[in-house]
């Protein structure tokens, strides 16, 4: 049974993918993706988007980190999986899901799936420029509008020598929308002779239980609920119950610690976006981060987050003492 940490450019960049898998234990994440376009990208771009490249393509709690291409030229593709390959990341995942319109309007992410000879073609290309040892996984959605598309194409990337696929159980057009289609995973799982993992709206223990009945796939990876519970994965091992109570003491703390470091890495302009972002996410599961987001929504300045934060953190202990 294992539990993946999904690539979320913007939101798990490198600092989130480490604060999440130092609480949890994740059998690997995959990075945010990298744009292929005609050229090869030079290793800095590649450690830029992954820094675990620098430490063994591992989290600093020693999590496996694989990166992620996108691009639909299959020799491009495999030129940039042979010069990515060359810095050793714990495998490489091929982007088929991404929704957003200049991504496809290159002909890239989703709308790709359409095209499953494409598909193939690239796996192919991809696989005989890679290290035979190195994991080549795909990420895929069920299609662009008809799920009915996803059959074939998970076949086409099976065939062109993907040995895992993770879907993404929505269409292109369902953008982020639940509910996710897990009856379909089951669909593709049964359809091809590699592993599949499923993904999409697992946002509890009980979502993670059913998404796996559903499916009945096995292995899991978690998305936006990873963020918006850096605890669900300790949750789904331990068997444990979500207590907000509980768990506030603890994710207060992490809170500060994150907010230390976005301060210390972004300009004072992007840094109260950072943090707005996650506590966005935190209010869904958590009434604390609700209570914090209301309070730092309009704050454009570090020094009225900081005092909130602060009023945060001595209203918490209180409650504690
Ligand atoms: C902000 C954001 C950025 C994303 N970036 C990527 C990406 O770089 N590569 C990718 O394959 N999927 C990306 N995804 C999709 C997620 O990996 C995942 O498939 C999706 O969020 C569904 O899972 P969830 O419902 O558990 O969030 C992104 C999703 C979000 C919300």
């Amino acid at each position: 049974m294992k539990l993946l940490l999904a690539p979320m450019e913007g939101l798990a960049d490198a600092p989130m993918r480490d604060l999440l898998c130092s609480v949890a234990g994740y059998d690997w994440a995959v990075a945010e993706f990298a744009r292929v376009s005609a050229t090869v990208l030079p290793a800095r771009s590649f450690s830029r988007i992954v820094p675990e490249l620098r430490n063994r393509s591992r989290t600093r709690s020693g999590v496996p980190v694989r990166a992620q291409l996108l691009g639909s030229d299959p020799f491009a593709m495999a030129a940039n999986a042979a010069a990515l390959a060359a810095l050793a990341p714990a495998g490489i995942d091929l982007n088929f899901g991404c929704p957003a319109p200049t991504v496809n309007r290159h002909r890239g992410g989703a709308v790709l799936l359409e095209e499953p000879e494409l598909l193939r073609r690239i796996a192919y290309q991809v696989r005989a420029a890679m290290p035979a040892p190195m994991p080549l996984s795909a990420k895929m959605r069920l299609g662009v509008g008809d799920p009915a598309c996803a059959l074939d194409a998970a076949r086409a990337l099976a065939d062109g020598g993907v040995d895992m696929l993770v879907v993404h159980a929505r269409t292109k057009c369902d953008g982020y929308r639940p509910p996710a289609h897990w009856e379909w995973i089951a669909r593709v799982a049964e359809a091809v002779p590699v592993p599949v993992i499923a993904n999409g709206e697992v946002w509890t223990v009980d979502d993670w239980r059913r998404c796996r009945e559903i499916s009945g796939v096995a292995d899991v990876m978690l998305g936006r609920g990873a963020v918006a519970d850096p605890f669900l994965v300790e949750r789904i091992r331990g068997g444990g119950r979500f207590c907000a109570q509980h768990d506030w003491p603890r994710l207060s703390g992490l809170i500060a610690s994150f907010w230390r470091d976005v301060k210390r890495r972004l300009p004072a302009s992007h840094a109260p976006g950072r943090l707005k972002q996650w506590l966005n996410l935190l209010r869904r599961r958590y009434p604390q981060a609700q209570t914090l987001f209301v309070m730092v929504r309009g704050a454009t300045e570090l020094g009225a987050i900081d005092r909130a934060l602060e009023h945060c953190r001595s209203l918490t202990e209180e409650l504690a003492a």
